[in-house]
């Protein structure tokens, strides 16, 4: 059994049918791709996974159980984690505070008990601290640990947001564009990131990426999506190479070979 299983979905707003028939299967240690040109429909493949928005049609399986119609919160709790494409921080957190938010929801006190005093809670606290250090090394966001997003580079903020993802102990991972507006140095800090966070906990990674060298240091696996459907899936190497893939891209400005 695959351990994400997206079957046969499709959605329309209004008179636009963005995402039709789609398919995908994802297991633990691998990193799939999701390329294709803007409006092809791949964040709201994203938001139709993680809850945002019901599928008019299809099942998404996660361990076999269908969560279509569950909560994005109570998908995110089940273990599939994201990020987005515009980075949602919360601006004016400290580094360390935004990771330990994301364990909140793991905690026996939960957020409201968090603001009552017990030895127990302050074990729990401690711990918790400790944890989240532990996540921002890994992340290399550890020296700006009291310091407010807001303030940090780019590069670096973008590595909170994954940060905090994975703290909340996903299994399956889907990173909208995390290389978007990146100089060439954060870019390749990010591979090495993605490439450690599913190493370390073997996780399914279901990446959307505008730029192909990522892809291709990082995915076994593409698909390429237009108009909603996915045109060719396979390697890389079949993907990029395939003349409707290159046909479909032309008139994009922003692909980055
Ligand atoms: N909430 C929404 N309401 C109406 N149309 C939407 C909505 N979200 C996305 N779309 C449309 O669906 C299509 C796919 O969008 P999107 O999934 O964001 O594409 P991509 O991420 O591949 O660039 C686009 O035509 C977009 O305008
Ligand atoms: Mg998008």
């Amino acid at each position: 059994m695959p351990l994400l299983e997206v079957i046969e979905m499709s959605h329309s707003f209004g008179g636009l049918q963005a995402v039709s028939k789609y398919n995908l299967s994802l297991e633990p240690g691998q990193i799939t791709g999701l390329i294709g040109p803007n409006g092809a429909g791949k964040t709201t493949i994203f938001n139709l996974i993680t809850g945002i928005y019901k599928p008019d049609e299809g099942e998404v399986r996660l361990q076999g159980t269908d969560v279509v119609g569950r909560r994005s919160n109570q998908i995110a709790a089940l273990g599939i984690g994201r990020t987005f494409q515009e980075m949602r921080l919360w601006r004016h957190m400290t580094v360390l505070e935004h990771v330990k938010m994301a364990r909140y929801s793991k905690l026996s006190y939960g957020l409201f008990g968090a603001f009552l005093d017990s030895p127990k809670r302050r074990m729990e606290e401690e711990a918790l601290t400790e944890l989240a250090m532990e996540y921002m090394q890994l992340f290399g966001v550890d020296q700006f640990a009291d310091q407010l997003v807001v303030n940090l580079p780019y590069g670096a903020q973008r590595r909170v947001e994954m940060a905090r993802a994975l703290a909340m102990e996903p299994k399956v991972l889907l990173l909208d564009e995390p290389t978007v507006g990146m100089t060439p140095e954060e870019m390749e800090d990010m591979i090495m990131v993605v490439r450690k966070a599913y190493e370390r906990f073997n996780l399914a990674i279901f990446l959307i990426e505008h730029r192909l060298r990522v892809v291709r240091e990082l995915c076994q696996h593409v698909q390429a999506l237009v108009f909603g459907e996915v045109l060719v899936e396979g390697t890389p190497d079949e993907v990029q190479n395939h003349p409707k893939v290159i046909e479909a891209y032309i008139g994009e400005q922003e692909i980055d070979f």
